[in-house]
């Protein structure tokens, strides 16, 4: 019985692991096991000798017991210790790097220009991408025959066969959120719609896919006078340089009367572009008097109101800002690009902390 004790001992001190122990187990003391066997004989055995031999083979079994679940314990220990070694993990490291991910140029300009029109009172409108061809071209005064239709190189949505629903497009510019608006919510207004435009063009500077925000200031007596101080504001702010100077060249859009492009004083020098100083200039925008026709498209009186308008180019003023070269790198998604002129995400645009920290 002593041999028996220490083999099993001996056995359960070295097994390695769980697997091996319930091994040793059901070959000790599992129902076919040695000392379970043995505790069998003791039926064939004289009340004396069973009186000796019952006691010694319980506590025998007791012992193996004993050992085999305080080994158990053991080696769960050990494995768990084992887990947490290699799941180690030093919580006072510094957290990873905040800039994993980046605001796109787009948005931090859309932020920007949103932040400087909302200190002069404007508020965001927005429209659908996808339009019909009355708020794109009609009620703009585009008639189906216009040159300007064919101009902005449409998207046209498809038409099943048979289909009666107004022609839809892609919207060729912000202006159909002018005509939105008004109707919605009549006169007076002072809103900028900034969003995604699509015209079929694609070059260094043109992409299918661009962004605008349209500007819109309907009233009893608004003139050019006050367009040309609010854009003057903006690109001060904008750019960042005080006293920046604009051109405003007589120019033709079918949706306002007069109508004109604006321009931006800029530097070129050694390949430089240098925004709001020296003798260049750089187009950026459309405006002009919002046409009667169109006020009375959108239901507004044009007896009784008056207003500019403008559209400007969104990723154009971007590129300019920030210099970016190429337009269609905008839309490559491209993660070394995205890094190098993207912004922190929690630098969010203010007048008072600066517009582009
Ligand atoms: N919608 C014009 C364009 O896309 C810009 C514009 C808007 C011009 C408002 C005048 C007034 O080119």
């Amino acid at each position: 019985m002593d041999d028996l004790r220490d083999k099993y001992i001996d056995l359960i001190a070295n097994a390695g692991d769980e697997a091996s122990l319930e091994d040793l187990r059901v070959q000790a003391v599992g129902k076919k096991g040695e000392i379970s066997l043995k505790m069998r004989e003791l039926g064939k055995m004289t009340p004396e000798e069973r009186q000796i031999m019952g006691p010694k083979l319980n506590a025998l079994k007791d012992e193996i017991n004993t050992a085999l679940s305080a080994k158990k314990e053991a080696l769960a220990d050990a494995a768990l210790n084992e887990r947490l070694k290699s799941e180690w993990l030093d919580v006072t490291l510094p957290a990873r790097d905040a800039r994993v991910g980046t605001i796109h140029p787009v948005s931090q300009v859309i932020e920007e220009v949103t932040t400087i029109f909302a200190d002069m009172g404007f508020s965001v409108a927005e429209g659908p991408q996808i339009d019909t061809d009355f708020y794109n071209f009609d009620a703009l005064n585009i008639p189906g025959h216009h040159p300007a239709r064919a101009e902005m190189d449409t998207f046209y949505m498809h038409r099943a066969e048979g289909d009666n629903r107004p022609p839809h497009v892609l919207r060729t510019h912000t202006s159909p959120v002018q005509i939105r608006h008004m109707e919605k919510h009549g006169a007076p207004c002072r809103i900028i719609a900034p969003g995604r435009v699509y015209r079929a063009d694609y070059d260094q500077t043109h992409t299918p896919m661009f962004h605008q925000v349209e500007g819109l200031a309907i009233d009893k007596d608004i003139s050019m006078a006050n367009l040309k101080w609010v854009l003057e504001e903006f690109f001060a702010a904008f750019f960042e340089v005080k006293g920046i100077k604009t051109r405003f060249r007589a120019s033709h859009f079918p949706f306002t009367e007069p109508s004109a492009e604006v321009d931006i004083q800029c530097s070129w020098e050694d390949g430089q572009l240098k925004i709001g100083e020296g003798d260049g200039w750089l187009e950026v925008l459309g405006s002009g008097m919002v046409h009667p026709k169109v006020l009375q498209a959108a239901g507004v009186n044009p007896d009784e109101w008056q207003g500019f308008a403008f559209g400007m180019g969104i990723d154009r003023i971007a590129m300019l800002k920030y210099g970016i070269p190429d337009l269609r790198a905008f839309f490559d998604s491209d993660l070394r690009w995205l890094r190098h002129y993207g912004f922190a995400s929690l630098d969010v645009p203010t007048l008072h902390g600066g517009l582009s920290r």
